[in-house]
């Protein structure tokens, strides 16, 4: 498999690392516009394959797409990241026209790449995508949901006094402070409802957080977070390298799941080698209907100001 990053700043060179130390992929190509930056991101990180063990091959180019020609898989990361402060909405005047860009460049030298959309906000960037090219719908995914849902199980954990192995939980809905969706009435425990171990007062405690995980750590990072996009992305990567039928929540385009249309949002995805298999419509409660239907307000509002 060749995978394409583009963006060679924190998220994107994370995500090349994570991808090459779990060796699934054959090459991978970061790219940035700053001159020499991808290509010196890409020499330090094979420095790193006889110490790490892996054989994938990373390699640099500044704004050459030629070098990403045949890619199986885009991650478009390139963009400017939100401040303390700042709502991953506010990115939109600067990121819109580098998505689009950067979409137009993966497709003219790999139109069968299957794109994942990690720029902010991301949601909406994801929604640019469908909009400004004309490849099939599954073949656009937005990573959002599994970094929410890392950040969810961190939470659980630390609530529970227990490892993250031992929990389970996904993040639906926008990926937006305001907009997330933690299922936290279906997380688990060991197959355990987190019902029967948390009060309700420590559930929303969770909930909270989780919701707010970003923007914790851009408060106390100066500058949004790397590690665990990074990771995230490179298992939704490795899920369609596998063709493995993995479930993560994506940001997928919707039209008539759970009643919703015409834009893109956090439901849970089935993935593997062409991209998005199938949309799944697990059952949710009122609350959670409700919380859905509210931020897929949120999201349309954002996707709004596209054409504005
Ligand atoms: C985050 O939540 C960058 O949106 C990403 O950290």
């Amino acid at each position: 498999m060749k995978v394409t990053v583009v963006g060679a700043g924190a998220v994107g060179a994370s995500c090349a690392e994570y991808i090459a130390i779990k060796d699934f992929a054959a090459e991978v190509v970061l790219v940035d516009i700053k001159e020499g930056f991808a290509e010196g991101k890409a020499m330090d990180l094979m420095q790193t394959s006889s110490l790490n063990g892996f054989d994938t091959k990373i390699t640099g180019a500044t704004n050459d797409y030629s070098k990403t020609a045949g890619s199986d898989v885009a991650v478009i990361t390139s963009g400017i990241p939100r401040k303390p402060g700042m709502t991953r909405e506010e990115l939109i005047g600067i990121n819109a026209g580098i998505v689009k860009t950067v979409s137009s460049s993966i497709l003219e030298h790999s139109p069968e790449a299957i794109i994942i959309v990690v720029s902010n906000p991301m949601d909406t960037m994801t929604y640019l995508v469908h909009q400004t090219t004309n490849i099939p719908k599954s073949r656009i995914i937005g990573m959002g949901g599994a970094l929410d849902s890392a950040r969810f199980k961190y939470r659980l954990a630390e609530a529970l006094g227990c490892p993250t192995s031992d929990v389970d939980g996904m993040v639906v809905g926008g990926h937006s402070d305001k907009g997330m969706v933690p299922l936290i009435e279906k997380a688990t425990r060991n197959s355990v409802n987190v019902s029967e171990f948390l009060s309700a007062e420590r559930m929303d405690e969770v909930v909270q957080a989780t919701k707010v995980g970003g923007a914790t750590l851009t408060g106390l990072l100066g500058t949004s977070a790397w590690y665990a996009p990074g990771a995230a992305v490179s298992e939704l990567v490795k899920a369609i390298a596998l063709d493995s039928q993995k479930m993560f929540p994506c940001s997928a385009l919707l039209e008539g799941e759970y009643g919703l249309n015409d834009l893109c949002i956090g439901v849970p995805c089935i993935l593997g080698k062409n991209g998005i298999e199938r949309i799944v419509e697990v059952s949710l409660s009122e609350a959670e209907k409700v919380h859905m239907i509210e931020s897929a307000a949120g999201v349309s509002k954002t996707n709004g100001l596209l054409n504005s």
